[in-house]
C-alpha cells in the first residue's frame, strides 16, 4: 500500500474543498456511537489519509511507528474506509480461529479491483459465501491437496534444472554475479504457469505473460479515489486506463485458454499439451447457484489468481533466505553439509525434502523472519461485533499485521536474530497452520489461511536446497555487509535487489 507516490500538497487542497461536499452525506451513513479502537487523531473527512501519504514511508512503516502509542489492536481512518489493525499473536488467535466464522469475509471491493476481480469472483475477493465455497474447494482438491501436488513433480524438476541452468549462466556472464529475485522469479512463474495451462510456452511467451500480470498489479496499486470516493471525477484517465489494461489482459490470455479447450476437446492434437491442468478443473467447475460455468473473462480472473498469488510471494522467500545464508555462512555450511549427508552426490529430490530437518528449520525461520507480505489478506466480519472491548463494524477492513507476532519478543527468544537452530534444539516451535496457538502467520491462519501453503514450502525448501548444493553464495560487493530492508512491492522485497556472488561447489 505505497501510497505515497500519489500524493501531493494539491491534493490536500481539493480534498479540503471536496470534504464539505461529503461531510454533508457521509453524515446520514457515518459510524455514529462506535467505540472503536483508539487510533491517531485524523481530519475530518480524510481522516488519516493524507498523515499516511504525506509521510513518505510504505504503509508498513507507518503502522510500525504507531504500535508503541496505541498496542495490540488501532484504527487508522483512510477517508471512507476504517481500517483497523490486529497486531497480537492473542487477539488474532481469538479473531481468526477461535471466532473464525465471523471475521473471514472481505471486505467491499474498489472499482478497479471489482472490474478485475470479475465483481469478486476469485478464492481471494470472494465474500464468505457459496462461490467462496466452491471456487476453493476447487483449488484446494483439485491442484493444491498433498496427491494432487505430487503430479506435477515432473514440472518442478524441470524448472528447477533450467533454474540452475540460469544461473550458471548468469554468473559465467558476469563474473560471478547474479541477481536473486529474478532466477527465482522466473522459476516460479514457470511453474504455475504450466500447472495452470498445460501448456508448453517458449520464453517470449512466458516474458509476456509476466509483463501482462505485473502491469495488472501496478494497475490494482490503491489510488486516492479508492478512499475518498467523491474524487473519482478527477480520475477518469486513469478509470479508462484500467479498462484498457483489463481488456489487453483478456486479449492476451483467452488465446491460451482457448488453445487448452481444443487440446481437451482432440486429445493427441497438441504433443505438448500435459495431461492435467488448473484450466481444466474450472471449464467444467459447478458453482454453487449458478447455472452456467465460468465465463472466459472469469476464467482469466481465476489463472491470474492462481499465477499472481504464488509467484512474488515465492520468490520474495527465496530472496531473503538467500540473504539470510550470506549473512550467517556457518548457517549455510550446516545446510549443505545436511545436503550432503542426505543425498550424496545426486540431484536433491522433492522426496529427500521431507528428511531434511535443518532446510525445514531455515525456511520456518525465513517465513519467521520475513514473511513475503507483511499483512494478511483484508479480512471483514459477516456481522458486527466486538474485539478486545471494542466495536468491529461490518465495513471496516480488519488487517491482520504480521512481523508483530513473528518479532513478539514474549513470544521468541530473541526474535531479531535469525536462528534455524532455535527449532532443532527442541526449545522453541511454531505450528504455522496457527491451530495450535498463533506465533507465527506467513500463510495466514484460520479458515481464510493460504491454500497454496504446501505448494509454496515445497518450492521454497526445494529451489533453496538446489541452489545451495550447486553453488557457495557470499555477498556482493565481496565482504559489504547486507542490508535487511525492505520495501513494499506487492510483497516485501529487499529495499536493495539481493545481487550475490556465486561458486560452483566443487
Ligand atoms: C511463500 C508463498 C506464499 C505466501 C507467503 C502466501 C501468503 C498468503 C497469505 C498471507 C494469504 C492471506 C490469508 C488470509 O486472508 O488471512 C494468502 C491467501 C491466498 N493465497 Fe497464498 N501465499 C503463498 C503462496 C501461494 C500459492 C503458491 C498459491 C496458489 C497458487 C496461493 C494462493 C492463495 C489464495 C488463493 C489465497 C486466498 C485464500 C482465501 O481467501 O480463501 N498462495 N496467501
Amino acid at each position: 500500500m505505497d501510497l505515497s507516490s500519489y500524493y501531493h500538497l494539491i491534493f490536500t487542497l481539493l480534498a479540503v474543498l471536496v470534504s464539505g461536499v461529503i461531510f454533508f452525506f457521509s453524515r446520514k451513513a457515518g459510524g455514529k456511537g462506535l467505540n472503536l479502537p483508539p487510533g491517531p487523531p485524523g481530519w475530518p473527512i480524510v481522516g488519516n489519509l493524507f498523515q499516511v501519504a504525506r509521510s513518505g514511508k510504505s504503509f508498513f512503516m507507518y503502522v510500525e511507528d504507531l504500535r508503541p502509542k496505541y498496542g495490540p489492536i488501532f484504527t487508522l481512518r483512510m477517508g471512507t474506509r476504517t481500517l483497523i489493525i490486529l497486531a497480537d499473536a492473542k487477539l488474532i488467535h481469538e479473531a481468526l480461529i477461535e471466532r473464525g466464522a465471523l471475521f473471514m469475509t472481505r471486505p467491499r471491493e474498489n472499482p478497479t479491483r471489482a472490474v478485475f476481480s470479475c465483481y469478486k469472483f476469485t478464492v481471494n475477493a470472494a465474500l464468505y459465501g457459496p462461490v467462496w465455497r466452491s471456487l476453493r474447494r476447487n483449488m484446494v482438491q483439485n491442484m493444491l491437496s498433498s496427491s494432487r501436488l505430487k503430479e506435477f513433480k515432473g514440472i518442478r524438476d524441470d524448472a528447477m534444472d533450467k533454474l540452475i541452468d540460469r544461473i550458471r549462466a548468469e554468473a559465467m556472464a558476469n563474473g560471478g554475479v547474479v541477481w536473486v529475485l529474478k532466477s527465482a522469479r522466473f522459476a516460479t512463474f514457470c511453474i504455475l504457469l504450466a500447472m495452470c495451462f498445460g501448456l508448453e510456452m517458449d520464453e517470449e511467451t512466458i516474458g509476456g505473460m509476466d509483463d501482462m500480470m505485473k502491469t495488472v498489479l501496478i494497475t490494482l496499486d490503491p489510488r486516492i479515489d479508492d478512499y475518498l470516493p467523491a474524487l473519482s471525477m478527477f480520475f477518469s484517465k486513469e478509470r479508462r486506463r484500467a479498462q484498457e489494461v483489463r481488456q489487453a489482459q483478456l486479449d492476451f490470455v483467452i488465446p491460451f485458454i482457448e488453445k487448452r479447450r481444443k487440446a481437451l476437446e482432440n486429445p493427441g492434437s497438441d504433443k505438448s499439451a500435459t495431461s492435467f491442468s488448473y484450466l481444466d478443473t474450472l471449464f467444467d467447475l459447478k458453482v454453487e447457484g449458478r447455472k452456467s460455468g465460468p465465463t472466459n473473462a472469469e476464467l482469466v480472473t481465476l489463472c491470474s489468481e492462481f499465477l499472481n498469488g504464488g509467484t512474488d510471494t515465492t520468490a520474495t522467500a527465496i530472496e531473503w533466505g538467500i540473504a539470510q545464508l550470506i549473512a550467517n555462512p556457518h548457517v549455510q555450511s550446516k545446510l549443505y553439509e545436511e545436503i550432503r549427508s542426505t543425498v550424496g552426490d545426486r540431484k536433491v529430490d522433492e522426496k529427500d525434502v521431507d528428511k531434511m530437518v535443518y532446510l525445514n528449520a531455515v525456511v520456518k525461520e525465513l517465513l519467521r523472519k520475513h514473511p513475503p507480505t507483511y499483512f494478511s489478506l483484508t479480512h471483514a466480519v459477516t456481522e458486527p461485533t466486538k474485539l478486545a472491548g471494542y466495536d468491529i463494524p461490518t465495513d471496516a477492513n480488519v488487517e491482520i499485521y504480521l512481523p508483530a507476532v513473528g518479532e513478539d519478543p514474549k513470544l521468541w527468544k530473541n526474535p531479531e536474530k535469525f536462528d534455524p537452530d532455535r527449532y532443532i534444539s527442541g526449545n522453541e516451535d511454531a505450528d504455522i497452520t496457527g491451530v495450535k496457538g498463533v506465533k507465527m502467520l506467513p500463510f495466514g491462519v484460520g479458515r481464510r489461511i493460504c491454500p497454496g501453503l504446501a505448494m509454496a514450502t515445497c518450492h521454497v525448501n526445494l529451489m533453496l536446497a538446489r541452489m545451495v548444493q550447486e553453488f557457495e553464495w557470499t555477498a556482493y560487493p565481496p565482504e559489504s555487509k547486507i542490508d535487511f530492508t525492505g520495501k513494499l512491492e506487492f510483497t516485501v522485497v529487499m529495499k536493495n535487489a539481493l545481487r550475490a556472488t556465486i561458486k560452483p561447489r566443487a
